[in-house]
């Protein structure tokens, strides 16, 4: 290979087709047939991407084929809930399942790459991209993140039904200040290895093949130049052996970002960094040939990067057969099969989070008696296909989404169902008030699906506040004031401030944006086909001046206590969140009993066995996660009052009981100590069993 064939193939490019980034290189195809390109993304389809295959397998000197790469982020055509609303099923086969198929459907459609998962541990609701991702949790995160790169690269990367994962975004995108996307992160290397680390190396373990790095800078350094990062943690403390690719053009925003001077800089900062392909950027193919010429980067370091990505093209079989993707009738086979449909709708029933259910005169609202006579279904999502698929969803075919109108149809064909707009996601309009509050006073029920479009969260969706957009609150309230019992459907990429419709609506379902089969998913749950078992993986805010609040905070030197003024807290509202991390009710109830240890001393290495005893105590067969946490009293540097360790995904008939059993030791008590080793320290621990991080009965043991 000549050196410009070498960086060829460290450089990506988007294809036109579909862009998702500030610019295009128009002469995507001209740079291929040159052997200037290596990869491509944003190109799909058997037809489309066969013949930029056979561009470069046929007109290029040396005919390696290309790697196509995508956001199949929940799914490719069939969209699957957001990450975020499938990570409150805490089902791990579930989600890995979700993401086997999205490989089976991408692969199917020429794709041998997913940019997902995204690992990003995020606790500010304010950043759109938190949709993408699990949510706040360390622990949960990396079970996560591993299922899904085993989901999308199964046991063996050369099944053409699989394709190589690449998690993201390489370091602590999740913690941009203020919640605005690309913006600075600045954090202590403590939180970063506790936090935010974990989830993208238990990826790295699972065999993520690459990697892709963040916009933000860290510590200084944005990610794309960081060899504390790239090479420091990731290749000599991980041992990862994939490639890394950085995200859109991010080697040149070194130039803004303000730590090079100009895109040739850039280049060789992020070489020497450890980046291996650069995305859409062009700075490698304009510059690494001079830098290596006059000595700033080595020849061998080229060959390097370029042997990591010929690897992972030879690992997927492509020197075998570049066309091994691109089958037309397998194609046909496997877009929207029934396995796919199915799946996403069982994903989408375990994605809802059931928020409130009180009774209204006397009777609980959900689920929704079948015999009901008359629906009023009001509010923006209520017939609504495309926002359903969410933000990032691919090329999900908003045609084949069921809608919440469809799915109540479905589910009560004898109820006489109305259906008004009412309002929109932006602007001031009230013009559809009066159609609405009129449907709804004719109504026996009013179901209001409300919240977010699929273009208000996601990718440069940050929001400052979060309340429901436009006019909808105001669309609730004058609902609110026919006295008719209200349902209250909230569809966002990111827990919103509801509390005004916490304190006055009796029933309240988070539902996110549910993917392609939402409508049927929801009245399932409304008509209690299913009962409802998510539960969040984000503490919801009371208000936007709460964050960052998350369950796994510090206890601080002076802890709330409502009979003194100097304690840490705020005048205007409260530090309990409205909903917190963990939470989520079902149709039914669940007793806990109390946690019974093993033992109350254990030894470092040894296990630690505690038992529940989950009841069923209401009317309905039920799921529930239990969850384990643990807080370590005394630590050389201050612990989280709580830390998730364990949970166990239960279901229960009615009456019935199940003891649930979790192992700890002292693996699973370590932390980065006073001197930031990693390691358990002995001393008391507390043990808190219960359905969500706020309630639970308590133990405590000693570690020697
Ligand atoms: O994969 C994405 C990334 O998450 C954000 N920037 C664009 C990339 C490719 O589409």
């Amino acid at each position: 290979m000549t050196l410009e064939e070498k960086i060829g193939q460290m450089t990506l490019y988007t294809s036109g087709w579909d862009v998702t980034g500030p610019t295009l290189n128009e002469n995507y195809k001209e740079d291929l047939k040159a052997g200037k390109v290596g990869a491509l993304f944003n190109a799909h389809t058997v037809k489309y991407n066969s013949d930029l295959q056979r561009m470069a397998v046929e007109e290029t000197r040396l005919g390696i084929p290309l790697l196509f790469g995508y956001d199949v982020i929940h799914g490719h055509r069939t969209i699957f809930p957001l990450p975020l609303a499938e990570a409150s099923s805490w089902n791990l086969d579930l989600i890995k399942e979700t993401a086997r198929l999205s490989a089976k459907e991408a692969a199917a459609s020429g794709l041998n790459w997913t940019f997902n998962p995204m690992v990003d541990i995020a606790r500010d609701p304010r950043w759109g991209r938190i949709a993408e991702g699990s949510g706040e949790d360390t622990y949960l995160g990396s079970l996560i993140a591993k299922a899904k790169v085993e989901g999308y690269q199964g046991d063996d990367l050369s099944d053409p039904f699989t394709v190589l994962a690449c998690v993201k975004h390489f370091a602590a995108y999740g913690a941009s200040q203020a919640g605005r996307d690309y913006h600075t992160v600045d954090m202590s290397d403590r939180v970063l290895r506790e936090t935010y680390l974990p989830p993208y190396k238990a990826a790295i373990d699972a065999g993520a093949a690459t990697v892709m790095t963040s916009f933000n800078e860290l510590h200084g350094v944005p990610a794309s130049g960081s060899r504390y990062l790239m090479t420091e943690i990731l290749r000599e403390e991980w041992r990862f052996k994939g490639f890394v690719v950085t995200d859109y053009t991010s080697i040149n925003e070194m130039v803004p970002h303000g730590v090079v001077a100009n895109e040739k800089e850039a280049a060789d900062l992020a070489l020497n960094a450890g980046v291996d392909m650069d995305m859409q950027g062009g700075v490698y193919n304009d510059h690494l040939a001079t830098l290596v010429n006059e000595g700033k980067v080595s020849e061998k370091q080229v060959d390097e990067a370029v042997r990591r990505i010929l690897e992972m093209k030879w690992r997927l079989g492509l020197f075998k057969d570049p066309y091994r993707y691109l089958d037309e009738k397998r194609e046909l086979q496997v877009l929207f099969s029934k396995e796919l449909m199915d799946h996403a709708l069982v994903s989408a029933r375990e994605s809802i989070v059931l928020l409130k259910n009180e009774p209204y005169n006397n009777k609980k609202l959900l689920p929704i008696a079948n015999d009901v006579k008359s629906i009023a279904l009001i509010g923006p999502l209520g017939d609504n296909q495309i926002d359903m698929l969410g933000t990032w969803h691919a090329s999900g075919d908003a045609n084949k989404v069921v809608t919440v109108l469809q799915g109540l149809k479905e589910a009560f064909p004898k109820a006489k169902i109305t259906y008004t707009k009412g309002a929109d996601f932006m602007g001031s309009d009230k013009s559809g008030f009066e159609e609405a509050t009129k449907n709804a006073r004719a109504a026996d029920l009013v179901i209001m699906a409300v919240g977010e479009n699929h273009q208000q969260s996601g990718e440069a969706a940050s929001r400052s506040g979060l309340d429901l957009p436009g006019v909808q609150q105001e669309l609730v309230e004058a609902i609110y004031q026919t006295g008719k019992p209200i349902v209250a459907l909230v569809m966002a990429g990111r827990p919103l401030t509801i509390g005004w419709m916490d304190e006055n609506i009796p029933a309240i379902v988070n539902t996110w944006h549910l993917g392609t089969m939402a409508g049927k998913a929801i009245a399932e749950v409304l008509a209690g086909k299913y009962n409802p078992s998510g539960k969040l993986t984000i503490t919801f805010p009371r208000n936007v001046g709460q964050i960052p609040i998350y369950y796994s905070m510090k206890n601080t030197g002076r802890p709330f206590d409502a009979d003194s003024k100097y304690t840490s807290k705020y005048l205007d509202v409260s530090n309990e969140p409205l909903y917190p991390f963990g939470y989520g009710l079902s149709y039914t109830t669940f007793e806990y009993g109390e946690p019974k240890l093993s033992k109350i001393e254990i030894k470092e290495h040894e296990n630690l066995t505690i038992e529940v005893m989950v009841k069923n105590t209401g009317e309905y067969e039920g799921q529930e996660v239990v969850q384990l946490y643990v807080r370590d009293l005394v630590g050389s540097v201050t612990r989280p009052v709580k830390e998730l360790k364990g949970f166990e995904k239960i279901s229960l008939k009615p009456g019935e009981s199940k003891v649930v059993t979790f192992t700890i030791n002292s693996d699973n008590l370590k932390f980065y100590t006073r001197d930031m080793s990693y390691r358990v320290e002995p001393g008391e621990f507390l043990i808190t069993i219960g359905p969500n991080s706020a309630e639970g009965k308590t133990a405590q043991f000693t570690l020697k």
